[in-house]
């Protein structure tokens, strides 16, 4: 058993991998969080207890035979109104208008194995013997709310997950105004914030920033988990890196609206919450009623943020994505649209298809622009009927030829959307979020349909599987090009208008659902506009992101380091694009795009037709290369050597399993004048080995070195005399 109860003194202890997570039911029935840190053997809950304090000014509640000041303890679920004025975890509204709750414990069950989320998103085990779950019931004694806090603790991965279920089971209503996922009290402040933000085309940069007294939030409204934030957050102890230090974060299995809050209270200690928004959210719960939050995942390291990410992408790979590619190799692709936009034909498809087929390229996508009217983005969403008249023949001739070139067919869909110049919308004018009476505020000439409701649901899946059957495609890609506005249901009463950001989400899930498993062979990849819904959320049903429509190679360094804090290669599309590059206008050799994009799941989005003839080798070499070693860089370990973020290069590498192989990328940014040969030191290789190095690229990286040498010592690399200049390297052992 991963988790321990030891009766006496009514404390939980959770033992993941190397973490140990520590808890204690106190006197009053309030839970104390006690230690989440590195795995311990014993806690000694008399050295280590909470010693009940008053401060002045602090509301005083009982706490056992004493009175204490609810904002000195250290809660586990803590709540709002009667004396802890931290930011909750839970705030609900009771028939008499009050807010305020006193959460105690009544009941506690543990058992093996994980349970499913139901709707939801979540990591889950194939074994029993995997992982052990705590199911901990707590009540409000005056309303007969109920709290289920769910966790789930790995064997042999380092993390534990946490959700809670509400549940009324009083007889009157009750509103829920905030139902986080995840909250902790840590001791003692002075730590850091390590966040990931952005925008459109620079997702998930990397932030650092000192914690100080206050609150600090990181959130979405935007009705996505969106490019400006990702749902994920890292306190760090001040001396903590990438390779060492106390790191405690968390990262929400949610694809919407969703907060990640650290307050550093007045007395040093540290909360850190996570979970759906509750801003512009609240939820009716009608007595018998349950409300289900979705999963936190917690993970700790010891050794600095490197060790982190590695357990993120280690869950995420193997207990998070499901389904026929969780472990399957994934395809070298071409994607039209940086080729030909909304112009093209049948024949210009053809052609791209062909230039494909004879790099070995495996899989041709057909992007936007192949239904409806749809010769701009201003209309047709909804209407995913195929234009024949651009496509004589439809789907199923135009994939039929795609295959005799010897590349598989994938297509492109923006299922949640509808254009106001549309035949669905002509139809029913009603089907998109809007709010009576006030104007439809457009994003890319579209809106948001009303995943909410179960007939809008049905239609559209209804027309996708109808285009999915009708040709031999066997690959998505699913779209999403717009944050929400005037986030309003016609199919809900006023009482309830607030829940819907978070149907629409249920909705969402429940159509992935559906189409993922009436389509197993199919590979899912998720989009919007680029990375902006890069979430476990949407890895749960699609296995891989296009990571962000900024294809430019050094933009490509950044994004691609920040989106590794917490998510895998195997989930990262990452394609060589024309130059000078469409978003930035800069331009980088062929080389160079070729060795970032292949630290992804790689592929193209130019038009091939038009390579020289040096290109075409170029290229043919770069897919052999890559078709040779994507296994292991698609499903080794991850490690990150140099951040853009701090200067002037990039890199990281990418160890197999076993450690008898990697693959290093080093890209130098802007050429210097008059500097020394740059060295970087390896990670992750097994030290009593040798390694043969082979560049994969103009510069020489060759010979055999000591995997100690190159991890202590480092490498030396070549002289790198241009801007933008990268060396793609291959280890094996010798
Ligand atoms: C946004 C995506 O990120 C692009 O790759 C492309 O699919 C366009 N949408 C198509 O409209």
């Amino acid at each position: 058993m991963t988790i321990h109860y030891v009766d006496q003194q009514r404390i939980f202890h959770l033992q993941a991998a190397q973490t140990s997570y520590i808890f204690q039911v106190a006197d009053n029935g309030q839970l104390l969080h006690l230690y989440w840190g590195k795995r311990l053997r014993n806690y000694s809950a008399v050295a280590n207890r909470y010693v009940p304090e008053t401060r002045a000014f602090g509301t005083q509640s009982p706490f056992g035979d004493t009175l204490v000041s609810p904002e000195t303890v250290p809660a586990e679920c803590p709540v709002f109104g009667t004396g802890d004025y931290r930011t909750p975890m839970l705030h609900a509204q009771f028939e008499d208008g009050s807010t305020v709750s006193q959460f105690v414990y009544e009941a506690h069950q543990l058992y093996k194995g994980k349970p499913q989320l139901q709707g939801l998103p979540a990591t889950y085990v194939e074994q029993e013997a995997e992982a052990d779950t705590l199911e901990i019931v707590l009540r409000d004694p005056l309303t007969g709310l109920k709290a289920l806090l769910l966790y789930t603790v790995f064997r042999d991965i380092n993390a534990i997950t946490r959700s809670v279920r509400l549940m009324n089971a009083g007889t009157q209503p009750i509103r829920l105004h905030k139902v986080l996922s995840a909250s902790l009290d840590l001791p003692q402040a002075g730590y850091d914030l390590l966040h990931l933000h952005g925008s459109w085309a620079r997702e998930r940069s990397v932030e650092r920033v000192r914690l100080t007294p206050g609150t600090k939030s990181i959130e979405s409204r935007r009705g996505a988990s969106s490019h400006q934030h990702n749902p994920f957050i890292a306190v760090m102890e001040p001396d903590a890196g990438e390779d060492h230090g106390q790191v405690y974060s968390m990262n929400l299995v949610y694809s919407g609206n969703f907060v990640a809050e650290t307050e550093v209270d007045s007395f040093g200690s540290l909360r850190m919450n996570i979970g759906v928004n509750p801003f512009d959210f609240s939820w009716l719960l009608e007595a018998g009623e349950a409300f289900q939050s979705p999963e936190a995942v917690l993970v700790h390291s010891a050794q600095g943020l490197g060790e982190m990410s590695r357990t993120y992408h280690k869950l995420y790979r193997t207990r998070l994505c499901r389904g026929k590619y969780r472990d399957a190799t994934r395809p070298v692709l071409i994607n039209n649209w940086e080729a030909t936009y909304f112009d093209f034909n049948a024949a210009k498809i053809e052609q791209i298809a062909e230039a494909a087929g004879e790099l070995g390229i495996e899989l041709f996508v057909l992007d936007d622009g192949w239904f409806g009217e749809r010769h701009n983005d201003a209309s047709s969403l909804g209407d995913w009927f195929v234009n024949e008249k651009k496509l004589p023949g439809g789907l199923k001739q135009l994939a039929e030829r795609v295959h005799a070139q010897g590349l598989q067919f994938g297509l492109w869909f923006e299922p949640e959307m509808i254009s106001p110049d549309s035949e669905l919308y002509e139809a029913h004018p009603d089907w998109c979020l809007h709010v009576n009476g006030r104007d439809r505020s457009p994003s890319r000439n579209q809106f948001v349909l009303d995943l909410s409701r179960s007939e809008v649901r049905k239609e559209i899946t209804k027309r996708l599987k109808d285009i999915l059957q009708s040709a031999p495609i066997t690959y998505v890609k699913w779209d999403m090009n717009r944050h929400m506005s005037e986030v309003g249901s016609a199919a809900l009463p006023p009482g309830r208008q607030r829940e819907t950001a978070h149907r629409y989400m249920l909705g969402l899930y429940e159509m992935l659902e559906e189409m993922t498993s009436a389509f197993p062979d199919i590979l899912f990849e998720s989009c919007s506009g680029g990375g902006g819904r890069f979430d476990p959320g949407i890895l749960y049903y699609m296995p891989q992101t296009w990571t962000s429509d900024n294809t430019d190679a050094v933009s490509r360094l950044y994004i691609q380091y920040g989106t590794s804090i917490v998510y895998p290669i195997s989930s990262t599309g990452a394609h060589i694009s024309a130059v000078p590059n469409h978003q930035l206008g800069r331009t980088t050799s062929l080389e160079m795009r070729g060795h970032v994009a292949m630290t992804g799941n790689f592929g193209y989005e130019l038009d091939l037709s038009a390579f020289t003839e040096e290109e075409r080798a170029l290229s043919k070499e770069q897919i052999a290369a890559y078709k040779r070693y994507r296994e292991l860089i698609q499903f080794g370990e991850h490690y990150r050597l140099v951040s853009p973020f701090e200067g002037n290069a990039a890199s990281w590498m990418i160890v197999s399993q076993d450690q008898t192989e990697a693959i290093l990328l080093f890209a130098h940014i802007l050429a210097e004048p008059n500097v020394s040969r740059l060295r970087v030191r390896l990670k992750g290789l097994d030290e009593l080995a040798d390694y043969r190095l082979q560049s994969l690229g103009d510069l020489p990286v060759d010979g055999v070195f000591g995997g100690d040498e190159l991890m202590q010592a480092g490498l030396l690399l070549p002289a790198m005399k241009r801007d933008f200049s990268s060396v793609l390297v291959h280890l094996t052992q010798v």
